[in-house]
């Protein structure tokens, strides 16, 4: 079973670079027209990214990760930059994730109210001036203005009723007001999009963002004149942010019976495949699966499979992640998280095994991203002739995968590495942007504020 698995799962260059062409081609196809890819290569209009003068008190509010945040944020404008953040953040629980619309949008404005009240007269605002918010909803929207956009469906295990085709900005209002809460939303932006907004902030290289964490999608600073499904949106900047929704890339990926099967008893199979081979909220399910086979097999875990082990998620990537910094020469790490938490009792021989499962699972996600992020690269740099890979350029990263999964990490790096050559690859800096998302929103309601003077 394992020979199997790391004969299908293995990418070396070859895949790679198909996989960043392929990247590259459906990118072009899904700006020509709507629906032209799997990738959706959604307009964000946001045309221009912060520049530091921003300046003012404004709200954001992130949902989609694993955890719900508002934030408050004063940004003091050229000299101070960002002068306060504060923030709350709690974990969605799991009965919302399956709720109605009404549900999940009282929760969001219940926290933010409860929040909101925190701030206890330490702001004034002038006269007549609502509060603004930044909203993070890392879901696929058709934004139809920089401040409202619609659902196009829900992804990372989400199945909420009534939102799928809706304004999301409308969805908040609405709560805001069962909530008695007056405050507005300048700004509707994926969290790629935030990421970007908040790292370009600091850095004017960051030209690129990727979240790598419960789900996965990039966004990047993509010409006007190179996409042909644009009409009538005009660009000051002549640029403007492509939200890729790369999660539903499937061209040549090297696909197992696990991935299928997960796939295949998900809800939502045949969608987001690039996710589910790439991302945290599937890594550790993928690896359970494999493991079942092994139990069932043979006896390399004893005669029967334990209950535990047959319940779909049970094992997480975090798991995974601990279990491959196990540097005790009995694996006593593995032995515990394999008994604790999926019933496995195990001798050394088959904590090793179950670590190649794990190598071989994460190896492919990492380096499948890291193709992936070349595939953008490889788009930007024709359209801009020599401007991506002939000076410094920054990728963001964020989400809780990227940022708590070293072993991850270096089979991105070392997969952009192998893809660009090492010269090209010392331009290309790879960067973790921690929670810049929130502060990225506020940056982008700043910069769309409905008041013209900033206070
Ligand atoms: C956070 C960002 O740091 O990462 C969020 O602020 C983003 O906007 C999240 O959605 C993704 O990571 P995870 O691991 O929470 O899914
Ligand atoms: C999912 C969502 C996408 C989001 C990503 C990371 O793929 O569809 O909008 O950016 O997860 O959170």
């Amino acid at each position: 079973i394992l020979t199997k698995l790391q004969k299908e799962c293995a990418t070396p260059l070859p895949v790679l670079r198909h996989v960043a062409d392929a990247m590259a081609a459906d990118m072009r196809a899904g700006l020509a027209v709507d629906g032209g890819s799997d990738l959706q290569m959604i307009l964000s209009y946001v045309d221009s990214l912060p520049t530091g003068n921003e300046k003012g008190l404004f709200y954001a509010l992130d949902l989609g990760g694993t955890n719900f945040r508002v934030l408050r944020v004063q940004l003091g404008g050229k000299d101070e930059r960002v002068v306060a953040t504060e923030f709350d953040q709690v974990s969605i629980p799991q009965e919302l994730m399956f709720g109605t619309s009404e549900e999940l949008f009282d929760f969001i404005a219940s926290g933010l109210a409860k929040f909101a009240k925190k701030e206890g007269g330490k702001y004034h605002l002038p006269r007549g001036r609502k509060r603004e918010i930044g909203f993070t909803f890392s879901f696929p929207v058709k934004q139809t203005s920089v401040d409202s956009g619609i659902l196009i469906k829900w992804t990372k295990g989400f199945a909420v009723s009534g939102t799928a085709g809706k304004d999301v900005v409308a969805c908040l209002n609405e709560a805001m007001q069962r909530q008695g809460l007056d405050m507005q939303v300048s700004a509707l932006v994926n969290d790629t999009v935030g990421t970007l907004a908040g790292a370009r902030y600091w850095d004017d290289d960051v030209m690129v963002a990727v979240i790598l964490g419960t789900g996965t999608n990039a966004c990047y600073v993509e010409c006007v004149d190179a996409i042909p499904k644009l009409k009538g949106h005009n660009s000051t900047s002549g640029r403007t942010i492509i939200n890729t929704e790369w999660g539903a890339f499937s061209n040549g990926l090297p696909l197992t019976q696990f991935d299928r099967e997960m796939d295949a008893e998900s809800i939502n199979p045949g969608e987001q495949i690039f996710e589910k081979t790439i991302s945290g909220m599937y890594l550790g399910e993928i690896v359970r699966r494999v493991l079942v086979k092994m139990a069932e097999a043979g006896d390399l875990f004893g005669e029967s499979v334990p209950e535990k082990l047959s319940t779909p998620f049970v094992l997480r990537t975090p798991d995974i992640c601990a279990m491959q910094q196990d540097n005790s020469q009995d694996l006593v790490d593995v032995e515990s998280i394999l008994y604790d938490v999926v019933g496995l009792k195990s001798n050394l021989n088959a904590r090793k095994i179950v670590l190649e499962v794990c190598d071989t699972i994460v190896k492919r996600g990492g380096r499948l991203a890291g193709a992936g992020i070349v595939g953008i690269l490889q788009k930007m740099e024709e359209e801009s002739k020599g401007l991506i890979y002939g000076k410094r350029t920054v990728v963001a990263m964020d989400g809780g995968l990227y940022e708590h999964f070293s072993q991850y990490r270096s089979y991105l790096q070392d997969a952009v590495t192998e893809l660009l050559g090492s010269e090209i690859s010392k331009n290309v800096v790879i960067e973790h942007t921690k929670d810049g998302s929130g502060i990225g929103a506020a940056l982008l309601a700043a910069s769309n504020s409905k008041y013209e003077h900033d206070f």
